[in-house]
């Protein structure tokens, strides 16, 4: 947990980082660790897309124009989401799956990118700092109420999630418990 509160809009855009690293690891880990990392890169990034969902997107609909933006937005996130599911069940040490992280690191890099300009600066300008901070601190708890483990691939899944298929069943559980608490 952070000690000093943080502005929300550093916290997002040190999540951008974040999450364009992993992606960036692909290229330097053997075809074998790659599972290991798409389920590292599928954590932070369903936890920070839904924890945006749930704070960021909100207020950003209160600005004028903040609407359609926000929708554009969320819909390239839905779009992630549907490609994180389908990779989760190719083979990942396959040549089809390392041209979907391609396809998939160019999408989520012009996303992250167009939520700086569009987003973020609508909302830095808008949103006064202190207020800023205030959303920071909902963020960060609705980061955290995602389930702890860093692998939705893990054996303690729990039957009930199968239908889903582990990627699906952990946004699902992640919409669920942050929900709750923001
Ligand atoms: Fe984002």
């Amino acid at each position: 947990m952070r000690e000093t509160p943080a502005d929300l809009l550093d916290l997002l855009e040190a999540d951008h980082r974040q999450v364009e690293l992993l992606l960036g690891e692909f290229d330097s880990v053997s075809p074998t660790r790659r599972k290991e990392l798409f389920c590292q890169l599928t954590h932070e990034l369903v936890r920070h897309e839904v924890a945006e969902e749930l704070v960021v997107y909100p207020a950003l609909r209160d600005l004028p124009g903040g609407d359609r933006i926000a929708d554009t937005r969320i819909s390239e996130q839905a779009e992630a989401e549907e490609r994180l599911a389908k990779m989760e069940k190719m083979d990942a040490e396959s040549d089809g799956f390392a041209r979907q992280v391609i396809t998939l690191r160019s999408a989520v890099v012009t996303h992250a990118k167009a939520e700086e300009t569009s987003a973020f600066t609508m909302l830095r300008d808008a949103v006064p700092a202190e207020q800023r901070v205030e959303l920071g601190a909902r963020y960060t708890k609705a980061k955290e109420a995602a389930p702890t483990h860093p692998h939705p691939h893990s054996p303690d899944t729990p039957p009930g999630n199968v239908v889903l298929g582990p990627v699906a069943a952990l946004i699902d559980k992640m919409r669920d418990s942050a929900a709750r608490v923001s």
